[in-house]
């Protein structure tokens, strides 16, 4: 049985203090020992929300990173940096980064093998836009991010892996998947890495849905057999977290 994961990617909100407020906010209202949970923070509140969560079931992951060891990268971080501050999952080619900032799936190829060889354990986000899906190439799409995020990662480290599937259209809209929808794509993604790799691999792989998870739809779709949890944007940043985090009580 796959432990469910529940993520919430912050992205750029919450200054530090700001930050150290809200873990104490949502701290008793988080406690589930039946999943995992995250809180994916801007790279300046790593270390306030590190200290903050001691003792708490809550785990730490960055938003992005970068894939070189070190050296002359202005104003980007590393694995290893992240590892050092208490980092344990890192959030690599999300939507935004995707389409803001350029990143193509070579790249995110390339964090991806550092994050793992850093043993930090990657959310690797996959969707498609909404042309995508009324064209219905939704899974050729996904596929092709999949097979190019994962050239060269061993089985092994795939089964340990995370993977959110967000539909671009879905993000911040308020606009969710149906749990239909939300299912038929990650079944589908746990299908290619058992193309990919083998059936085991496919059935340890933590799959995620993401894009307008609340209060009133996760333990839909948290119920259906190939989503493992989510990924939480807005709704992560509220004391509905606790809601999200707790759908099975
Ligand atoms: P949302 O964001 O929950 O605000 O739609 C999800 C995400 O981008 O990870």
């Amino acid at each position: 049985m796959r432990k469910k994961i529940i993520a919430g990617n912050w992205k750029m909100n919450m200054t530090p203090s700001q930050a150290v407020a809200l873990c104490a906010e949502l701290k008793d209202l988080v406690k589930n020992d039946d999943v995992d949970v995250v809180y994916c923070v801007p790279a300046i509140d790593i270390v306030p929300v590190v200290n903050a969560l001691k003792g708490t079931n809550v785990k730490v992951g960055a938003e992005n990173m970068y894939f070189e060891e070190k050296g002359a990268y202005t104003g980007e971080i590393s694995a290893a940096m992240l590892k050092d501050a208490g980092v344990e999952y890192v959030i690599i080619g999300h939507s935004e980064r995707r389409d803001y900032f350029k990143e193509d799936d070579a790249l995110l190829n390339k964090k991806v093998k550092k994050a793992i060889e850093a043993g930090l354990t990657p959310i690797l986000c996959c969707g498609e836009t909404l042309e995508q899906r009324e064209m219905g190439i939704t899974m050729d799409w996904i596929r092709m991010q999949i097979k190019s995020d994962l050239q060269g990662v061993a089985a092994a480290d795939v089964a340990k892996l995370v993977i959110a599937y967000e539909p671009i259209w879905a993000i911040g809209t308020g606009k969710t998947a149906t749990t239909a929808q939300a299912e038929e794509v990650c079944g589908g993604i746990r299908e290619c890495i058992a193309e990919i790799y083998d059936k085991a691999t496919a059935e340890a792989v933590r799959i995620q849905y993401g894009g307008s998870v609340n209060a009133g739809n996760a333990a839909e779709l948290f119920a259906e057999k190939d989503i493992d949890g989510g990924l939480v944007g807005g709704a992560s940043l509220k004391a509905d977290f606790g809601k999200i985090v707790c759908y099975n009580k």
